[in-house]
């Protein structure tokens, strides 16, 4: 991971541009830019990525696995987020399942996984991975749900070592992942994660869904006990944690 790599100044998005290009680009190409002009998050919403202030990058992964475990990809990316902001920044982050990354309950990073498939193998997935480094002001609307690794420490970090890191953890944890599969990195993700343990609510496709976030699965997905007194297990959705 990491071996092909592409920098640009400035960009509309490093999802766009990985998306472009990820047919005919090796496994393990990654795309940083300084800046972008439409950074993208999940669910149709922006990501603001201002100039020189984080990690706005994106890797292009070519797995021979089913599209239901892409989610698994998503997990093995903050996984090693969090260990390499441990390494390089010395701070515990913790994960709001699947993969948002959470400093101080608020968020420094995110993660937007985007997926071609065919019904029973991945073609491709870009993971998009954003960072707030030293992003020192954040508009008013998000300031009290965003943060970056500089407002909560009060120091400026070395973006490239911190990329070192996170590309680093990600070749270990990935290929860990496609050697041995999800149980090697279920007990991290269980051990960082900040949704455990409380009540949260989920919108699905289905609707909303209210209850207790128990563990995940052997397959990554969310087991909750719902307000209606049922286990069930998520696959996919945006999730809000009481109290963060
Ligand atoms: C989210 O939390 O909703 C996901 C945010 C993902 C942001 C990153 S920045 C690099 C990559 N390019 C994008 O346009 N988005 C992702």
């Amino acid at each position: 991971i990491g071996k092909y790599y592409i920098h640009k100044s400035i960009i509309d998005s490093t999802n766009n541009f990985a998306k472009e290009i990820a047919s005919n680009a090796p496994d393990g190409t990654i795309i940083i830019a300084e800046e972008q002009t439409s950074g993208r998050g999940r669910l149709g919403r922006s990501w603001l990525s201002q100039k020189g202030c984080g990690i706005w990058m994106s890797v292009i992964l070519k797995p021979d696995l089913q599209p239901q475990q892409a989610i698994n990809l998503t997990q093995v990316a903050a996984i090693s987020v969090v260990k390499a902001i441990e390494e390089i920044v010395n701070v515990e982050c913790k994960i709001k399942w699947p993969n948002d990354i959470i400093l101080n309950n608020k968020k420094v990073c995110g993660i937007l996984t985007e997926m071609s498939s065919e019904i029973d193998k991945i073609n491709y997935v870009v993971i998009g991975i954003g960072v707030n480094v030293n992003c020192d002001n954040f508009p008013e609307e998000l300031k009290g749900k965003a943060t970056s690794l500089y407002l909560e420490t009060h120091s400026k970090i070395d973006r490239k070592k911190l990329t070192g890191s996170i590309l680093n953890n990600l070749e270990l944890y990935y290929n860990a992942y496609l050697q041995k599969g999800f149980d090697y990195i279920r007990p991290i993700c269980i051990e960082k994660s900040i949704t455990i343990g409380r009540q949260i609510k989920v919108i699905t496709n289905e609707g909303e869904i209210q209850g207790y976030a128990v563990t995940i699965d052997n397959t990554g997905s969310l087991v909750v006990d719902t307000k209606e007194a049922k286990r069930i297990s998520i696959m996919s959705g945006d999730v809000s944690v009481r109290g963060l």
